[in-house]
């Protein structure tokens, strides 16, 4: 660890004690609000339509550090994403964090570092395309990345988005390392220019660990932001840590809403020294708060308590709400706390209860408590038990071991559907032309929604489609195919690039659903005739 990353780690922890410490973030905010109010109006996220739902994926630091990472474990993490069940239930963001992945060249421009990742980063990105998951890189605003290993955009802004947009990137995490007499809104502010001007749609995730309370401002620009300090030192999972942080990312719930929200960092369910129950309780605990749901522990041989709890769908279910709303605090005892405040698209409402203390608990819910009448009939889902009880009138009792949650919907309908959950085959569709005579060339995505409700048609606007490609989609409801038609009348020998946009809406809510996009490419080796 060099200096520079005690000083910023010291720094995040400061900051993270500083809201523990009763530096409210109603404080916090009642400072930062001349700055950020009038960005805010302008989500970044309306007009890309990425993260509408937070993002969901991967990513290596706190299991992994800097220092084994390169090309091959990420494609065996991609591989294990698939294989565990986890890129169905909507995990799709993966890619090195800190993974010493390139250097400045002489010429300004960042080049891959090819020893750790010899596909090139373009080629780590294809693979990932491939098997219809995203591609996530990490850079940072300032000089260097925090091992001081790589460099920062600083002077470069530019450039390198410019050259995470030639790798293809679909996210890009900009740290806030090596930032000395940098203004963070400025700063930040360039990096969105220089990512709109790279025109490639991208996650942008700023991780500032709460420096300059971008819950105020950064929804112009990005579509999430950290928090809180670090939830982990690389392998070492802390639960009394990530409680702090939890307890200090739900005071921030007004600032979420579809494409910006809080983020506490990535998970630790599944690390070394976390318990079932632990798990369990970090995972609904990052739902209720409509958390990016970004895992951190090694997916390959992950146990099945592991794998079951990062893809309970039901959990899932209420992170991926279309309404956005974050999750908070409603009571607290101190061993015993209540959380909801988190109304769900079918009308249904999120409650969780979570126990820090020893023993066995029982807490009683009153639906005044949550806002509602004491009168109303309601059913209540278990979403870790998977059974449904009720009618309740008025009151439900539930019964909750040490670091255990009870997580539940409650609904006056005894269904509790999933919203939608989209998954692709791919991400990247490789067409070649033949010969020099024109032709037709077809390549397909296909998406499937995992959640409960027939999605309507996808819309592709093709205006917005270069001249030799259409898209069509075929199917309906779940399982939608776009079939992309190439026309290689008159196309000059060369390369060609498409990004597609298709769009659509919830059909439950009526809420824009994130847009989903994938790359298209054309390889004309010879001139074709008219
Ligand atoms: C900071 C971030 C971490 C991770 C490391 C990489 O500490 O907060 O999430 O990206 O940098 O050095």
């Amino acid at each position: 660890m060099t200096s520079k990353r005690t000083v910023m780690v010291l720094a995040a922890a400061a900051l993270l004690v500083g809201t523990a410490l009763g530096t409210t973030s109603s404080q916090n905010t009642a400072r930062h609000r001349g700055r950020g109010q009038g960005l805010l109006q302008n989500a970044h996220a309306e007009v890309d339509g990425l993260a509408l739902t937070p993002p969901m994926g991967w990513y290596p630091w706190n299991m992994f550090g800097e220092e084994p990472q390169n090309e091959a474990l990420i494609m065996e993490i991609a591989g294990a994403l698939v294989a565990s069940g986890m890129k169905d239930a909507g995990y799709a963001y993966v890619g090195p964090d800190e993974g010493i992945c390139f250097s400045r060249g002489k010429d300004g421009r960042l080049a891959p570092n090819l020893e750790r990742y010899p596909s090139g980063l373009r080629g780590l990105g294809d693979h990932i395309h491939r098997r219809g998951l995203k591609y996530a890189l990490y850079t940072d605003a300032g000089t260097k990345t925090c091992s001081g290993a790589m460099p920062g955009t600083k002077g470069y802004e530019f450039e390198d988005m410019r050259s995470f947009a030639e790798w293809r990137a679909d996210y890009v995490k900009i740290d806030w390392c090596n930032s000395q007499g940098q203004d963070i809104v400025d700063a930040y502010s360039i990096l969105g220019k220089a990512q709109r001007a790279a025109a490639r749609p991208v996650v942008h995730s700023l991780c500032s660990w709460g420096e300059g309370y971008p819950w105020t401002w950064a929804g112009a620009i990005g579509h999430m932001w950290r928090t809180t300090a670090d939830i982990c030192g690389p392998g070492k999972a802390d639960w009394a840590r990530a409680l702090r942080i939890a307890f200090a990312n739900e005071k921030l719930a007004e600032f979420a809403a579809p494409g910006r929200w809080n983020d506490p960092d990535m998970m630790i369910v599944g690390m070394p020294g976390m318990t079932e129950a632990q798990n369990r309780s970090l995972f609904s605990l990052w739902c209720i708060m409509a958390s990016p749901l970004i895992a951190g522990n090694d997916l390959r041989g992950m146990n099945a308590s592991t794998a079951g709890i990062l893809t309970n769908l039901e959990a899932i279910a209420v992170d991926q709400d279309p309404l956005g709303v974050q999750g908070r605090v409603v009571w607290n005892d101190g061993n015993v706390s209540l959380w909801a405040g988190k109304p769900l698209f079918d009308g249904s409402l999120a409650v969780l209860v979570l126990y820090q203390g020893r023993y066995r608990a029982e807490k009683k819910i009153y639906w005044e408590e949550l806002g509602l009448e004491a009168a109303d009939e309601l059913y209540v889902r278990d979403l870790w038990k998977h059974e449904t009880s009720g009618p309740h009138a008025g009151s439900i009792t539930v019964s909750v071991g040490p670091d255990d949650v009870a997580f539940l919907r409650l609904s006056k309908k005894p269904d509790f559907p999933v919203p939608p959950i989209v998954v692709a085959d791919t991400y990247l569709v490789s067409l070649r032309s033949t010969g020099t005579r024109p032709a037709k060339l077809f390549g397909t995505v296909t998406a499937a929604n995992k959640g409960s409700a027939d999605l309507p048609p996808w819309r592709v606007d093709p205006r917005s489609l270069p001249p030799w490609l259409s898209v069509e989609i075929t199917g309906s409801g779940r399982t939608q195919t776009f079939v992309n038609t190439v026309s290689t009348a008159g196309l000059k020998k060369g390369a060609y690039h498409a990004v597609v946009r298709a769009d659509n809406v919830e059909p439950v809510s009526g809420k824009r659903m994130t847009a989903l996009y994938y790359d298209i490419d054309l390889e004309v080796p010879r001139t074709v005739k008219r």
